[in-house]
């Protein structure tokens, strides 16, 4: 019913729309006195220091996390992270032992390729620790610890705010990780912690301004083939951008490295052809916008996504730029993800879709 649905069409929109709540009520209880506090969590410096290896596995969505956390986990810990989509990791003889920490991502904690993973994992020896949205599931119960991502119940079959909570949860592990292990300044820490508690803010600010990616939507909502490039946690945002895009409008679409365009995907494109273009990433920036050119010089149309902070070195060469506010790099995705979300709701409304109910999909998967 409406109620259900919070006055929004669709539990999509309601819950895009909770995401700054989601996030807050995720983040803000764990920060005390400037500090991350992970009580739910038993693990310690000397276990972080033995452990050789981080393997984080997944499916859909929640593997998307995992690629952006394979980013931040390895920058800030400085110790080797493998992603593994679960359908994959029991048959490829995975290297894990007794030194491996697992990071299970799971918004239902029933999904039956993670939950085998983790069976498989735990009896090679690893230690299991999962985040899950649902309390008491089947992936929370047999972990060695849980981290809970207090995003309320989703509905809705694309997950919005189970990625931003999931995305929530791995900044908070990192940032405590990082300071038992010692791989962190106690200057980027507690920088990183302040920006993390403006993120719901920027969140909102997005939010409130949707009606610029609606309009977007409306431009491109017809085209029957568009690209995503980003790199670095850019390219893991655009994975997210190019899966939502899929579930719920049918319209196909390909996230590419941007650097590896050259080497494939740069033969598709053609006179009109979209290239979402996310370059929230500053340090790449220049890098991203010469793909930028090179695709528009074969004719693409590029919308782009940028910091506010070069939203005018983006207009001078893209046809549309979205914006979001500036905060530390490591906490983009959270505000990069919301514009992919609205631009995928919005063209699948405008495409008459079933935006909660996708064909052929389910929320939680139980089956191999
Ligand atoms: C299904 C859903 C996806 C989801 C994936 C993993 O395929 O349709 O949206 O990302 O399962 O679900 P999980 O509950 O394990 O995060």
């Amino acid at each position: 019913s409406a109620a259900e649905k919070g006055g929004y069409e669709h539990f999509m929109a309601k819950e895009i729309m909770e995401q700054p709540k989601a996030f807050r009520d995720t983040v803000f209880p764990r920060i005390q006195d400037g500090r991350v506090v992970l009580d739910d969590l038993n693990l310690d410096g000397d276990y972080l220091r033995e452990t050789d290896k981080i393997y984080i596995i997944a499916c859909g969505s929640s593997y998307h996390v995992g690629m952006v956390a394979k980013y931040i986990l390895e920058k800030l810990l400085r110790k080797p992270v493998e992603v593994s989509l679960a359908s994959e990791f029991r048959y490829c003889d995975p290297l894990v032992t007794e030194k491996t920490l697992c990071i299970v991502i799971s918004q239902s904690g029933e999904t039956i390729d993670t939950l085998a993973a983790l069976r498989e994992a735990k009896r090679l020896g690893a230690r299991i620790l999962s985040i899950v949205n649902v309390v008491g599931s089947s992936i929370a119960r047999e972990s060695d610890d849980v981290l809970y991502t207090w995003a309320g119940p989703e509905i809705a079959v694309a997950t919005t705010k189970a990625y931003s909570t999931q995305l929530a949860v791995i900044y908070l592990i990192a940032l405590r990780f990082a300071e038992l292990l010692g791989t962190i300044s106690g200057e980027i820490y507690d920088h990183i912690v302040s920006e993390l508690l403006t993120i719901p803010t920027k969140m909102e600010h997005i939010l409130e301004n949707r009606e610029a990616i609606q309009y977007y939507a409306s431009i491109y909502f017809n085209h029957e083939s568009i690209f995503f490039i980003g790199r670095n946690i850019d390219y893991a945002i655009g994975l997210e951008g190019s899966l939502k895009l899929k579930e719920i409008s049918y319209i196909h679409s390909e996230a590419y490295a941007a650097g590896e365009l050259k080497h494939g995907t740069i033969s598709l494109i053609e006179q009109g052809t979209l290239v979402v273009a996310l370059a929230s990433c500053t340090q790449l920036f220049d890098k991203l916008m010469s793909n930028v050119v090179e695709v528009k010089s074969r004719g693409a149309d590029v919308l782009g996504l940028t910091v506010e902070s070069r939203a005018e070195a983006m207009k001078k060469t893209v046809d549309h730029a979205i914006l979001v506010p500036d905060t530390h790099p490591m906490l983009l995705p959270s505000l990069d993800v919301l514009p992919m979300q609205l631009f995928a709701y919005y063209v699948a409304l405008m495409r008459g879709c079933d935006i909660d109910k996708p064909r052929n999909l389910a929320k939680s998967v139980t089956v191999e």
